[in-house]
């Protein structure tokens, strides 16, 4: 399967658009249970994140803690499963521009693509909320550090697209993120 570093599958972005077509955030109990893992300042941050979004952060974090085992994952991972593509609310994009932009960073590479945002024709702020939208690892870390969030949940939603080499959470806890992800 076509992988591209940062970006996932085509399989696998292919069963996220469809889930991303249901605008539907987690079943109440779920969302509760989510919440329940996060400082208030977090809490503020999740709220602003999409039903499709709220709903992949919440199977991540399920799949993280049964990786790991009920009872053993510290709750700065657990934000940080929760949280690692929060900084996804500044872009502003709807599910089929988040599309044709993942397919381009697929085809040209993330970081080739955010250069051509910068350059390319179109209004100043389409054009951000594309670059926006390709650096929201970075942007996300920005977001949970302000809200006070544990340095171990700011540093995986900055590292979570990049290669492994360059993670610097305890490796058990990442690769658990890692797998549980999928992107
Ligand atoms: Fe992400
Ligand atoms: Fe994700």
């Amino acid at each position: 399967m076509a992988r591209n570093a940062g970006f996932g599958s085509f399989g696998h972005l292919a069963v996220r658009f469809l889930g991303a077509l249901d605008p539907r955030g987690p079943k109440p109990e779920e969302e509760r249970w989510a919440q329940g893992w996060l400082l208030p300042g977090e809490v503020e941050l999740w709220t602003r994140m999409t039903g499709p979004d709220r709903r992949h952060a919440a199977g991540v974090a399920r799949e993280v803690a049964a990786r790991l085992g009920p009872g053993d994952t510290p709750r700065p991972i657990m934000a940080a499963a929760l949280l690692h593509d929060v900084g996804k609310v500044l872009s502003g994009l709807g599910t089929f521009s988040r599309v044709g932009v993942t397919l381009a960073a697929l085809g040209l590479g993330r970081a080739r693509l955010t250069v051509a945002s910068d350059i390319a024709p179109g209004s100043t702020r389409w054009r951000r909320r594309v670059s926006d939208y390709l650096c929201h690892d970075r942007l996300g870390a920005d977001l949970l550090e302000a809200a006070g969030s544990h340095p171990d949940t700011v540093a995986w939603a900055g590292e979570h697209h990049l290669p492994t080499q360059s993670w610097s959470l305890d490796r058990r806890f990442a690769d658990a993120l890692k797998a549980a992800d999928g992107d």
